[in-house]
């Protein structure tokens, strides 16, 4: 049995800036069955994407349920002290289009406990190889069932294009769905492979947001790009029961489609970064730098860039105290 097996060795208390104390107990042996094995490992390497053994159980997938439903209502625990530029944040105005909420883990206590959970970030450290995972951004989904909506398309793109301001290659998403989903929900659909493409024509328009694009000049890029690679587009919907999720790389690209299910696709998109993951200067063609929307948010490192290892934005989920001797 390893010293990770029981809950009551080693605890480590990570107190917040918002008082709120968070306690890394490490991994029950029923968790560590939960873990990708080594073949999973593997297939991560190789394919972009890896779908999860049943990771959360069903009280707390009820929970992230409710949870959602009560931010939906209008609470929050907190509220980020600015807007940022590029932030995602459905308000019913808005009406019955794809709903997209970013930082759901840093406004709604509710939501963090579960997005919060060792397994998760033990999961992630695993497929990246890293002995650190701390959450990077969460953004609540509801793909409503309206099967002719427009808004609820998600065009080909990879997340590493949002994140040029990370000088992390090995930052991965947990796309978390609160109910069985697949494919007639618009379930997320991957690239098989993609994430290994060298990219043609990098063009630094693509840091703008797939919302911001045109869908068809997406669409081209995906095939100009598998053709450039001499690879064939292979589209792998990740048809995910409850409590299970599925992860991809940042480079992987992805998309998804209409949701002609009758019932709302509920999820979270939780991206992670792995522990060396640091801002760094990254000059764009217009001769400004690449921007995050963290940077109008966290504290500064002491050299005066944005830290995103700022507790309050970005906290850690997941040490591997083994890995570190510790
Ligand atoms: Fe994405």
């Amino acid at each position: 049995m390893s010293e990770r097996t029981e809950r009551s060795e080693g605890r480590e208390a990570m107190p917040g800036r918002h008082g709120m104390t968070t306690i890394d107990p490490g991994l029950t042996a029923e968790e560590e069955a939960l873990l990708p094995s080594d073949e999973d490992v593997r297939h991560y390497a190789e394919h972009g994407w890896y779908l999860s053994k049943k990771l959360l159980t069903d009280d707390e997938v009820d929970e992230l349920v409710a949870a959602t439903d009560s931010y939906y209502a209008g609470e929050r625990d907190r509220r980020l002290p600015v807007r940022p530029p590029k932030l995602a944040y459905w308000e019913p105005a808005r009406g019955d289009v794809q709903r997209h909420n970013d930082y759901v883990h840093h406004e709604h206590d509710g939501i963090a406990r579960i997005l919060r959970k060792p397994l998760i970030g033990a999961v992630a450290a695993r497929l990246a190889r890293a002995v650190e995972i701390r959450i990077f951004q969460s953004t609540l989904i509801w793909k409503p069932p309206i099967a002719g909506e427009p808004s609820n398309i998600v065009p080909w793109h990879f997340d590493k294009h949002y994140w040029a301001s990370s000088s992390s290659e090995n930052m991965l998403t947990a796309f978390i769905p609160f109910h069985d989903c697949g494919e007639e929900m618009g379930t997320i659909t991957m690239v098989d492979g993609s994430h290994r493409w060298r990219e043609i024509g990098a063009d630094d328009t693509v840091v703008r947001h797939f919302a911001d694009r045109d869908r068809d000049q997406l669409e081209a890029m995906l095939a100009e790009n598998a053709a450039y690679n001499g690879a064939t587009i292979r589209k792998i919907p990740m048809v995910i029961p409850k409590g299970h999720m599925s992860f991809h790389h940042c480079r992987t690209y992805h998309g998804s489609g209409a949701n002609v299910s009758g019932r709302p696709r509920r999820a979270i998109s939780l991206h992670l970064q792995d522990g060396d993951n640091a801002w760094r200067e990254y000059p764009l063609s217009d001769g400004t730098l690449a921007a995050y929307n963290h940077d109008v948010l966290v504290r500064r490192t002491h050299e005066g860039r944005p830290d995103y290892a700022d507790p309050d934005y970005c906290p850690v989920i997941w040490r591997d105290r083994a890995q570190q001797g510790g």
